[in-house]
Order: structure tokens, then C-alpha cells, then sequence
């Protein structure tokens, strides 16, 4: 299975952020590896000019959400055609922040990862415990509710990534045991060739480690994905396609 290194930039990223994307084709030295799929998922003001701009790097691009109509009276909404015109190849659906932030359920981020498909792009949709279900044993739970809540109906061409809400921005990790045990899980109630990423506090220095455990195909990588030098070596952790 082709691995998925995605970086989610969230709400960073100005015009000048063109340069971190050159430093990291730089470090490539000329384009991407293609046993590997290299994602930016920038602010959406970005999509269109970073996906013009390397279109020809092997790095693809995508969104951080969308509306689940195609258009319409939605102020301040984009919807995933409108993803797509820009340029990008994916869309992240119900990102923990989205579901805090915004209040999105599981049948919202449901809609939207059908939008997603719609338009002929991937989802990457998310999951993941807060810390004070994974204390109270309920990880598991919570994260097989989410899957059956916002999955959609044709689950041929999605990926999910794994993100338990305490590990994001904090620093903190699962065991890799926990990780594991998750992604076998999940695992159990999806396809075999969907790809699962693992996210939260990935950084240069754990990402060998988490990449090579069984079941995680990827990461989708926050805070480090905001500089080349974080990023590039989270990239080439990962194990290549054979
Ligand atoms: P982080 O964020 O790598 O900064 O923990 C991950 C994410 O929210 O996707």
C-alpha cells in the first residue's frame, strides 16, 4: 500500500509559505519520491496558487474541510468543487478541531466526505478519543462509533486518520502498542486496501517508530509539517511503496 505523508498547515500559511514548499522539493532534490504520496493540505486561500505553482513536483494538495452542498448561500463556506477547481487532490473531513470548533457531528463530517467523493477527490476523514475517554477505557468505543457515524456509503476511494484528540499539539503519543491495537481495529471495519493514518505529535524524531508499526499507512502531521526541515524527514520515514 502507498503510504500517505499529509501535512495539515490548519490555520498558517501566507503567500511567502511558497517558500517552505521549494525548500522542500529542494531537499527532494527536484520532485517527490512517487513511492509515496506527499500531501499539503495549506489554508484554502493557497490551494490553487501552491497546486499551480508544483503541479509538476509530484507533491499534491489538498483541502482542511469543505460544505457538503456543491453551492450555493453559504457564506464563508467552500465546497469541494470548488477544492477541486483550485487544484487539490484531497480533502481532511471532521478533523477533532472541526468537530470542537464547529460543533460537527458524525452525520456533518459524513456529508462531507460524500461531497468529497462527489467531486472525484479523497477524503481523509478523522477520528479519534479525547483523553478522558481513553481514560475511562472507552478508546475504542468512541473511535467505532465515529467510524460508523461518518463514514460514507462507498468507502472504495477514502483514508482515515487516527487522531486521538489529546495527542494533537501536545506532544504526547500513544504506546505503540495503543496505535496497534487501534489500528487493527479500525482495521476490522474498513477495507483492506484503505489506507490509516496515524496523527498527533508526529515529529522527525518518532516518526520511523510509528510508521513502521502494523496497519498505519501514513501520518498526517500538524505543527512539523509547517517547516521543510520537520517535514522532510517525516516523509522519508515512511516505507515506500514495493
Ligand atoms: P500535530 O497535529 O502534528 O501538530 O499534533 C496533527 C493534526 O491535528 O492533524
Amino acid at each position: 500500500m502507498k503510504p500517505i505523508i499529509a501535512g495539515n498547515w490548519k490555520m498558517n500559511g501566507l503567500a511567502a509559505s511558497v517558500a517552505e514548499v521549494e525548500a522542500l522539493i529542494a531537499k527532494f532534490a527536484g520532485s517527490a519520491p512517487d513511492d509515496r504520496d506527499v500531501l499539503i493540505c495549506p489554508p484554502a486561500t493557497l490551494v490553487a496558487n501552491l497546486a499551480a505553482k508544483f503541479s509538476d513536483e509530484a507533491i499534491q494538495f489538498g483541502g482542511q474541510d469543505c460544505h457538503a452542498n456543491s453551492s450555493g448561500a453559504h457564506t464563508g463556506d467552500i465546497s469541494a468543487e470548488m477544492l477541486a477547481d483550485a487544484g487539490a487532490g484531497f480533502v481532511i473531513v471532521g478533523h477533532s478541531e472541526r468537530r470542537a470548533d464547529h460543533g460537527e457531528s458524525d452525520a456533518v463530517v459524513r456529508a462531507k466526505a460524500e461531497a468529497v467523493l462527489r467531486t472525484g477527490l479523497t477524503p481523509i476523514i478523522c477520528v479519534g478519543e479525547t483523553e478522558a475517554e481513553r481514560k475511562a477505557g472507552k478508546a475504542l468505543d468512541i473511535v467505532g462509533a465515529q467510524l460508523k457515524g461518518s463514514l460514507p456509503e462507498t468507502v472504495d476511494n477514502i483514508v482515515i486518520a487516527y487522531e486521538p484528540v489529546w495527542a494533537i499539539g501536545t506532544g504526547l503519543v500513544p504506546t505503540n502498542d495503543d496505535i496497534a491495537e487501534m489500528h487493527g481495529f479500525i482495521r476490522t471495519k474498513t477495507r483492506k486496501d484503505t489506507r490509516i493514518l496515524y496523527g498527533g505529535s508526529v515529529k522527525p524524531g518518532n516518526a520511523v517508530e510509528i510508521l513502521a508499526i502494523a496497519d498505519v499507512n501514513g501520518a498526517l502531521v500538524g505543527g512539523a509539517s509547517l517547516k521543510a526541515e520537520d517535514f522532510y524527514p517525516i516523509v522519508m520515514a515512511a516505507q515506500g511503496e514495493d
